[in-house]
């Protein structure tokens, strides 16, 4: 089954632990956080401090995007915040696979992105060091962006590569994913989707996130 990854960017902050429970109760597998620094991207959320507050109101994993330049300089935070998942993305970083063994070092799961401009040729040489890929199929930095068409061809390219070279690595797709794109994207080989405006912008996210587990 595939997994759902609903991303808070839309959800009703003044009320994050019932907008948590909701999707928690729809049978999401992981809570996406979007860390925006305003800087890397045209927009800033939230950070460690949020993260540790909300740890405690559900047992899904925390999946940190981190939307940030020079991630390197707070991975300890967001792993003592309860992060389980990190993802930097390939071109905030000058030493990815510093920073990666930095995030393996901490005992979690390391994830890496890739802008839509970006080739996958840039990870072909730490790919056997991580655990996920994650292709934005928007341009980082908001939520409620059209899906790129032409991010389809990358992720079929991208599930070759990994088949081709038996890695341990899920693939997760990040940005304009709908009920109506939700099912072609997974058939091209995504195993996660992050979904943020399609969940929560919706009236009822729990019966979103069910429609999008059953797709
Ligand atoms: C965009 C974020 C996404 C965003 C997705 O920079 O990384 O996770 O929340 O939102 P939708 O699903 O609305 O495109
Ligand atoms: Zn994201």
């Amino acid at each position: 089954m595939i997994k759902i990854a609903p991303s808070i960017l839309s959800a009703d902050f003044s009320n994050l632990k019932d907008e948590l429970k909701k999707v928690e109760e729809g049978g999401a597998d992981f809570i996406h956080l979007d860390i925006m620094d305003g800087n890397f991207v045209p927009n800033i959320t939230f950070g460690p401090p949020v993260i540790k507050r909300i740890r405690n109101v559900t047992k899904l994993p925390f999946d940190a995007h981190l939307m940030i330049e020079n991630p390197e300089r707070y991975i300890d935070d967001f792993v003592d915040a309860g992060a389980d998942i990190i993802t930097v993305h390939e071109e905030s970083t000058r030493h990815l696979h510093r920073t990666i063994q930095s995030i393996k070092n901490r005992g979690i799961r390391a994830g890496v992105a890739l802008n839509p401009s970006t080739p996958l040729n840039n990870i072909e040489y730490i790919m056997e060091y991580i655990d996920m890929v994650l292709i934005m199929t928007v341009n980082p930095g908001f939520g409620g962006q059209s899906f790129i068409s032409s991010m389809k061809r990358k992720i079929s390219d991208l599930k070759d590569i990994i088949d081709k070279r038996k890695l341990n690595i899920e693939i997760q797709v990040d940005g304009g994913i709908k009920l109506d794109n939700a099912r072609e994207i997974a058939n091209l080989g995504a195993e996660i989707l992050v979904v943020g405006s399609g969940i929560f912008a919706a009236e009822d996210p729990t019966e979103e996130t069910k429609k999008f587990k059953n797709i």
